[in-house]
């Protein structure tokens, strides 16, 4: 992937995935993000880094986070957006997704931010676009969720500072969590501690440990000591097959509730990449609580969404922080 993803320089093309890219690349995304962290806390929050250009959304999933940040995030570097209503669009009515591809570059659009339920879409259209135009997995099935790792990897470092001594937890539907390999391969690229991942079997991948995390089973267990609590949702959409007994018993051995937290570190943050379901796998005095910094994840999110752009887009040196 990464020989599609970056060009001969080293530098993005196409923003597909986590896995493989060098740590430099993934500092540099970071420290990209934190120059354009402050143009969203302006009166006039806009700088004109993509003027001219035009970015068209094309979500095939819902999506409210990934998709208004993004749209957010184009808008403040000046580019012009598309948001391509997929229902309404000529794929339902039986159009192939090349000829949708060639119908929006003869728009001369320069990006598409796609997100689709199946893993490896964004490849594909990396594979079958013009070579102007760059693509960005906004979520691809159960592969990978690389702006969302990005945002959350940068939460960490703005809430932890260095990753070599954490432990994260990430919790819950890891089998079905684009999210959760996204956030693995970011960690481990970036020298955290330990990586853990908690769930009930039924919900672990098979051979995730090959990724270099380690598995628990047991939710107090598998916290003791963790810097970083990240929780995930029941992905009820891509379950083949009843893989639980029920909500109400998942929540009782696997909610992150008030007294399961005094397992962790006192200063542990609690991070979820939403959209969250209160009750059953957090509390709300949990997600509301001191500890919690999912509504900063989100605005987080508009930074990293905006140097993913600019630096695909090959604009971002251009930036003179003001
Ligand atoms: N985190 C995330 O992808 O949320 P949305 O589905 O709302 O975009």
């Amino acid at each position: 992937m990464n020989g599609l993803q970056l060009n001969e320089q080293g530098r993005l093309k196409h923003f597909l995935g986590i896995e493989g890219l060098p740590r430099d690349l993934l500092v540099e995304i970071l420290d990209v993000a934190t120059s354009f962290f402050n143009v969203n806390q302006k009166t006039v929050k806009k700088v004109p880094l993509l003027r001219g250009k035009t970015i068209a959304n094309l979500f095939f999933e819902p999506s409210t986070r990934t998709r208004t940040t993004f749209e957010l995030a184009a808008k403040r570097l000046s580019a012009d957006v598309l948001n391509f209503n997929i229902s309404a669009s000529s794929t339902s009515k039986g159009e192939t997704l090349v000829d949708m591809l060639r119908n929006l570059e003869a728009m001369h659009c320069d990006m598409f931010v796609v997100r689709h339920s199946e893993g490896g879409a964004a490849l594909f259209m990396a594979q079958h676009v013009v070579p102007s135009i760059h693509i960005i997995n906004a979520g691809d099935g159960q592969h990978e969720h690389p702006t969302q790792a990005m945002l959350d990897v940068y939460t960490i470092r703005e809430y932890k500072g260095n990753f070599s001594a954490l432990r994260v937890a990430i919790v819950g539907d890891i089998l079905h969590s684009r999210v959760a390999r996204s956030e693995i391969h970011a960690l481990k690229t970036l020298g955290a501690a330990e990586v853990r991942v908690i769930a009930p079997k039924t919900l672990l991948p098979r051979h995730i440990e090959s990724l270099g995390v380690k598995t628990f089973n047991n939710l107090r267990q598998g916290l003791t000591d963790v810097d970083v609590v990240i929780m995930l949702r029941l992905q009820r959409e891509r379950m083949q097959s009843a893989l639980l007994p029920s909500e109400h018993e998942y929540y009782q051995y696997y909610g992150l509730t008030e007294s399961i937290l005094e397992h962790t570190h006192p200063d542990a943050i609690v991070m979820h990449p939403g959209p969250i379901n209160r009750g059953v796998e957090i509390a709300s005095s949990v997600a509301d609580g001191a500890r919690s910094v999912i509504l900063p994840q989100v605005s987080n999110g508009i930074a990293i969404r905006m140097a993913v752009m600019a630096m695909t887009l090959g604009a971002h040196s251009e930036y003179k922080e003001g």
